[in-house]
């Protein structure tokens, strides 16, 4: 077996390992790291943009260092970010106390999305679930733990360096899927944010994110793991997290789409 293969299942078994609750803590490659950049972390309540700036200081000071010892994200200047910034929190304003939608009747928080304004990777999903309405923030209950196990033990990157949105942004009752009317209305907000944060890479978590950002009608598994493009931005469609949930033999799959999305931000996993 050639030295590649070998890097390329050791890779593997830490994220499986790792997502399967075994608790392989992942090293951090000898990787040159970039200048640390200002980070930016943007997130919503029903208030407004909460918009918390940290400098490289208080990045590497104790208390806020990351669980793991993962690269910084590769720098755009303060002003892209600055400028991403305020983009986001004009979009957030936009969307109000939203009642565009049936969806405000049951919702307790809009769930705008958080993240580094200028990510060079952002994940959309399906819709807030019970966690994510309760607390306004998306991807915060178990999809969203598991989430944060393929972000940082698999793809090693700081899921504060990530973006996270949703393509709608209450939840459904019940957490039914968003209907098409729903998404509709919804869709001038996504695609704002992406325009604001401009990634090079989007990852769609699961069938609704993935139909709606790869424009198709077929069956998730028919289409996931072929880069789509989103206003040519390369687009991965993916299984989502809460299917990973119930059916971790997957997950192999998933971490194939993983390192592709690896290979485009050129931090391959081999
Ligand atoms: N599932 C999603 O699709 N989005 C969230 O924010 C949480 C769970």
């Amino acid at each position: 077996m050639d030295d590649s293969v070998v890097r390329d299942v050791v890779a593997m078994g830490k994220f499986l390992g790792s997502l399967d609750g075994i608790g392989v803590l992942g090293v951090a490659p000898a990787r040159a790291k970039a200048k640390a950049p200002v980070r930016l972390a943007v997130s919503a309540d029903p208030a407004g943009v909460e918009v918390r700036a940290r400098s490289a200081d208080a990045a590497r000071s104790p208390a806020a260092s990351p669980p793991l010892a993962l690269p910084s994200a590769p720098v755009r200047s303060d002003r892209d970010a600055a400028a991403a910034e305020l983009s986001l929190t004009a979009i957030r304003d936009e969307i109000g106390d939203c009642k565009r939608c049936r969806l405000c009747e049951g919702r307790n928080k809009i769930v705008f999305g958080q993240g580094n304004p200028v990510a060079d990777l952002m994940f959309v999903g399906e819709a807030p679930g019970a966690d994510e309405d309760a607390q306004g923030l998306a991807f915060v209950g178990r999809a969203g733990q598991l989430l944060t196990d393929m972000v940082e033990k698999g793809m090693r990157i700081q899921r504060s360096d990530v973006f996270i949105a949703n393509v709608i942004k209450c939840r459904p009752p019940g957490n039914r899927p968003p209907e098409n009317d729903e998404i509709t209305t919804c869709q001038p907000f996504l695609e704002a944010q992406i325009k604001a944060v401009r990634p090079r890479v989007i990852v769609a978590l699961g069938a609704t994110a993935g139909k709606f950002m790869a424009k198709t009608g077929d069956p998730i598994a028919r289409f996931r793991g072929r880069f789509a493009s989103w206003d040519d931005i390369p687009v991965m469609p993916t299984y989502h997290p809460a299917y990973l949930l119930r059916t971790p033999s997957a997950k192999k799959t998933v971490w194939e789409d993983l390192k592709l999305v690896m290979d485009v931000l050129g931090t391959p996993a081999d």
